[in-house]
């Protein structure tokens, strides 16, 4: 029971061991979940936890290479999927739309604001994919003008 003096005694860094450690396990759990419900549409937070599911089955099939580029923002992403993360539909497309919406979800899932860079890139490919999609229907829709076609393409 010497107590010893001054430079003996340590106190456990406790603090420190626990800070980092639950920031750490908070950024890896909380945002798949809590932040996709509160700032993204309904529907795609479905999809994603769709597509979450599927991707553990897939694992087995060696397939954590794609999931790895699609993590990153790298795989292409379908039509469908950007309308989805801009919360735009079919007919709501247009430069200024994606402009808006694009604005908007950025904005609101900046890091700072609770978002993650994972939305972000989302986000950011939606807008990319979607800004030339409208590119080309523009470029359709004149050509179907000047050819006098009603133009229901289906
Ligand atoms: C998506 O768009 C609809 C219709 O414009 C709107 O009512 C809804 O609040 C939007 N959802 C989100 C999450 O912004």
């Amino acid at each position: 029971m010497s107590q010893s003096p001054g430079p003996f005694r340590r106190t456990m860094p406790s603090r420190m061991a626990i800070g980092p450690l639950g920031r750490i396990i908070a950024q890896i759990i909380v945002p798949a979940i809590a932040i996709i419900a509160r700032t993204l549409p309904a529907a795609y937070a479905a999809a994603l936890e769709n597509a979450r599911k599927s991707g553990t089955a897939n694992e087995a099939s060696g397939d954590a290479a794609r999931r790895g580029a699609s993590f990153l923002g790298k795989a292409r992403m379908s039509k469908d999927e950007a309308l989805m993360v801009l919360n735009l539909t079919e007919n709501d497309v247009s430069v200024e739309t994606v402009r808006r919406q694009y604005d908007r979800y950025f904005e609101s899932n900046k890091v700072e604001n609770g978002g993650s860079f994972y939305l972000q890139s989302k986000i950011y490919r939606a807008k990319e994919l979607l800004d030339e999609y409208v590119k080309e229907k523009e470029a359709e829709g004149k050509q179907r003008v000047d050819g006098g076609g009603r133009g229901e393409g289906r």
